[in-house]
């Protein structure tokens, strides 16, 4: 059974319990849920990773409520500070030099000897770390390999009877999950698009790279690991949709397909961000339902979140065979 947990003292309370006593508990941030476990309880950690069926140890973001936590946690240098004064708390998350002692397992540092490190901005989240009093080890709340979670009800669906309990924060304002910066070396490369946009980061530390795959480079499908991956499969740059395909539009939505999500009608990119992996999830489970084909995709432009959506349909449009889910 897992607990469906109301975001009220009670719930709070009750949550931040069964952390501190080792269990696992899917919490809302402002990207998506996080399926969190005591970050310093390297049994806890062991528990994220087969509860998400996670085929290796890809290491686990390190979730506290403050920068001066976080600090305490890997080592800042100036950019690292100058971007927690501007970003945090926020839907970024800075991979640093892990401190010496740093308190999150191994485990959850996929023994590397750096930590990657977020602060949320989510008011639920940040009260449940404090009332933790540990760091919380939280990747995405669902399945490996599958779409994110961005409402209690996607974390049921994903891992209802596997964990303990979901504090259910309503949706998530920006739907999709943190960029990923890597300030381990002497260049900043984004890992991972995301929620902060690389314009937003490049205006406090200057240019930052992209790490290959990150951006929009063609390269072989091969080197795309398939993720956030819906069932049915998904075609890229539509400009059209057939009656057998479910059309994830964005932008005024063409007619003729069999059934239409719209992202954002208007064209705003950040509405488009928070009802994307909505908008996956029931066109895989409804167009499955009316015996659809395929989702179709529409074009989104590749500035401020849209860098995150292309990359995430560019996965989820990946090749499945032979790509082991990466991530998750
Ligand atoms: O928005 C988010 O980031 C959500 C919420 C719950 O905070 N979390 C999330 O976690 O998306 P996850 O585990 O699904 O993705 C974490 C990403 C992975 O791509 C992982 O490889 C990378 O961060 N990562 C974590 N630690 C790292 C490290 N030390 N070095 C390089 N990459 C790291
Ligand atoms: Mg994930």
């Amino acid at each position: 059974m897992t607990a469906r947990l109301p975001a009220d003292q009670g719930g709070l309370a009750e949550a931040a319990r069964l952390l501190r006593a080792g269990r696992l508990v899917a919490f809302p941030t402002e990207t998506v849920y996080g399926l969190g476990a005591d970050a310093t309880d390297e049994r806890a950690v062991a528990a994220i990773f087969a509860a998400k069926r996670r085929p290796r140890f890809n290491p686990l973001i390190a979730h506290v409520p403050e920068a001066a936590a976080a600090f305490a946690l890997g080592i800042a240098d100036e950019r690292a500070r100058a971007l927690a004064a501007a970003l945090w708390p926020g839907p970024l998350t800075l991979v640093l030099p892990a401190s010496p002692g740093c308190a999150v397992a191994l485990l959850a540092r996929a023994g590397l000897d750096t930590v990657a490190l977020r602060v949320p901005a989510h008011p639920l989240a940040r009260a449940l770390l404090s009332a933790v009093g540990r760091p919380v080890a939280g990747p995405s709340a669902n399945v490996s390999g599958r779409v994110s979670p961005t409402t209690a009800g996607h974390v049921l669906e994903e891992l209802g009877g596997v964990i303990d309990a979901v504090l259910d924060g309503g949706p998530c304002a920006v739907g999709l999950e943190s960029s990923v910066l890597d300030l381990s070396g002497r260049a900043a490369v984004l890992l991972r698009p995301g929620g902060a946009t690389r314009e937003a980061i490049e205006s406090v530390i200057g240019p930052v790279a992209l790490a290959e795959g990150a951006d929009d480079a063609p390269r072989g499908p091969g080197m795309l690991a398939s993720h956030y991956a819906p069932v049915l499969p998904l075609r890229l740059d539509a400009s059209a949709a057939a009656p057998d395909e479910a059309l994830l539009a964005f932008g005024p939505a063409p007619g003729g397909a069999g059934l239409t999500f719209t992202l954002s009608g208007s064209g705003d990119l950040v509405e488009a961000a928070a009802r994307l992996f909505t908008g996956l999830r029931f066109l895989d489970a409804e167009g499955r339902r009316r015996g659809l084909l395929r989702i179709a995709a529409m074009p989104v432009p590749q500035h401020g979140l849209g860098l995150a959506i292309n990359d995430r349909l560019r996965r989820a449009a990946a090749p499945r065979d032979h790509v082991p889910p990466s991530g998750g």
